[in-house]
C-alpha cells in the first residue's frame, strides 16, 4: 500500500488547553477509531496540528471531520514500506503516537507459524518501522508513545502471543528512551477499554461481558477511550517523562 493521501480538511478547533500541545504536530497513526480517534479528538482540542494515519480512506475522512480536520495519511502495520515515503510530505513531528492494531487471541496450539510471524509484525515490527521512518522528521523537544495492553501483566488463556508481543513494547520503550533521547519515548498500557475492538471481540455477548468485567474492577467501570487519550496527552505534554509505561487499567492489574 505506497498511496499517500495528505488533506486538510476543516481547520482544526481553536487553541482551548495545554500550552505543550498547542501548535504542535501530533501524528496518530490508528487515530480513525476507539483509542486513536480519541487521542486525536483531545490533543485537536488542545490546539495540536493533527496528522492521521490508517488503512483506509473514507474512515481516515470521517475521523478527520469528526475532530474538525486533521491531514489523513494512509499506512498499514503490515506493509513496513508503506510508512517509508509516508514522512517526505509531511511538516516535522512533535509527537508520534502509535495505538493501531487489532486483538487476535488465539492458543499457541491454534497457531500457525504465519499467524505468529503475523502478529510480531502487527505489534513490533510495523510499530517500530514506524518509528524508524519518523526519527529524522521528529523534532528533539518531541516524543513517541506506543501501545501495550494489560495481557502483559494479566495473562488469559488464549493471550499468550498477544501478552509476549505487547510485554516486548514495554521493554523496548525503556531502551528507545535511551537510544532516541533526547526524544522521549513512552508506552500507554489500557486495560478493558470500551471500544469497535470489542465489538468485534465480544459479539453479542459484549454487554454482559463488559458489566461482569466492570464489577470486579475497583474502578467499578471499564474504560472509555477518552480515559486512555488523557493518559497519552499526559505523557506528551510531560516533559519530564521517559522510558515510562503508563498503566491505565482501572486497577486491572491489581485483582
Ligand atoms: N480496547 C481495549 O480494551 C484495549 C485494551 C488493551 C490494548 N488495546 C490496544 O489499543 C489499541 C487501540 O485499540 P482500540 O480498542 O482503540 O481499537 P479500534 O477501535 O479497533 O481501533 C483500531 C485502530 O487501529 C487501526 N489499525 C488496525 N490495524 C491496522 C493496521 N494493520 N495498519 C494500520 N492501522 C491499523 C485502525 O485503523 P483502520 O481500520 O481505519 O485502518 C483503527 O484506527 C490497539 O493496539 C489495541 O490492541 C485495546
Amino acid at each position: 500500500m505506497n498511496e499517500t493521501i495528505v488533506r486538510h480538511t476543516a481547520a482544526a478547533p481553536e487553541a482551548t488547553g495545554h500550552a505543550l500541545l498547542a501548535g504542535r504536530h501530533v501524528m496518530v497513526v490508528g487515530g480513525t477509531s476507539g483509542i486513536g480517534l480519541a487521542v486525536a479528538r483531545h490533543v485537536a482540542h488542545e490546539g495540536a496540528e493533527v496528522t492521521l494515519v490508517g488503512r483506509d480512506a473514507e474512515r481516515l475522512r470521517r475521523a478527520a471531520d469528526e475532530i474538525g480536520g486533521a491531514r489523513q495519511c494512509i499506512g498499514d502495520l503490515h506493509d513496513s514500506a508503506s510508512f517509508t515515503a509516508l514522512f517526505d510530505a509531511l511538516p516535522d513531528i512533535d509527537h508520534l503516537v502509535i495505538t493501531a492494531g487489532t486483538a487476535s487471541l488465539k492458543t499457541l496450539r491454534e497457531s500457525t507459524p504465519d499467524d505468529l510471524r503475523r502478529a510480531v509484525e502487527e505489534r513490533l515490527v510495523g510499530p517500530l518501522s514506524i518509528v524508524r521512518a519518523a526519527l529524522d522528521r521528529l523534532r528533539p523537544t518531541g516524543s513517541i508513545v506506543l501501545t501495550s495492553g494489560l495481557l502483559a501483566e494479566r495473562p488469559i488463556r488464549t493471550g499468550a502471543i498477544l501478552a509476549g508481543t505487547v510485554a516486548a513494547i514495554e521493554a523496548i520503550v525503556r531502551s528507545l528512551a535511551l537510544e532516541l533521547a533526547p526524544i522521549r519515548v513512552n508506552a500507554v498500557s489500557p486495560g478493558l477499554v470500551d471500544t469497535p475492538l470489542l465489538d468485534s471481540f465480544f459479539g453479542d455477548t459484549k454487554t454482559e461481558a463488559l458489566a461482569t468485567a466492570a464489577a470486579a474492577l475497583p474502578t467499578g467501570r471499564i474504560g472509555r477511550p477518552d480515559d486512555i487519550a488523557q493518559a497519552v496527552g499526559l505523557l506528551l505534554a510531560g516533559g519530564f517523562i521517559t522510558g515510562e509505561v503508563l498503566h491505565v487499567d482501572g486497577g486491572g492489574r491489581l485483582v
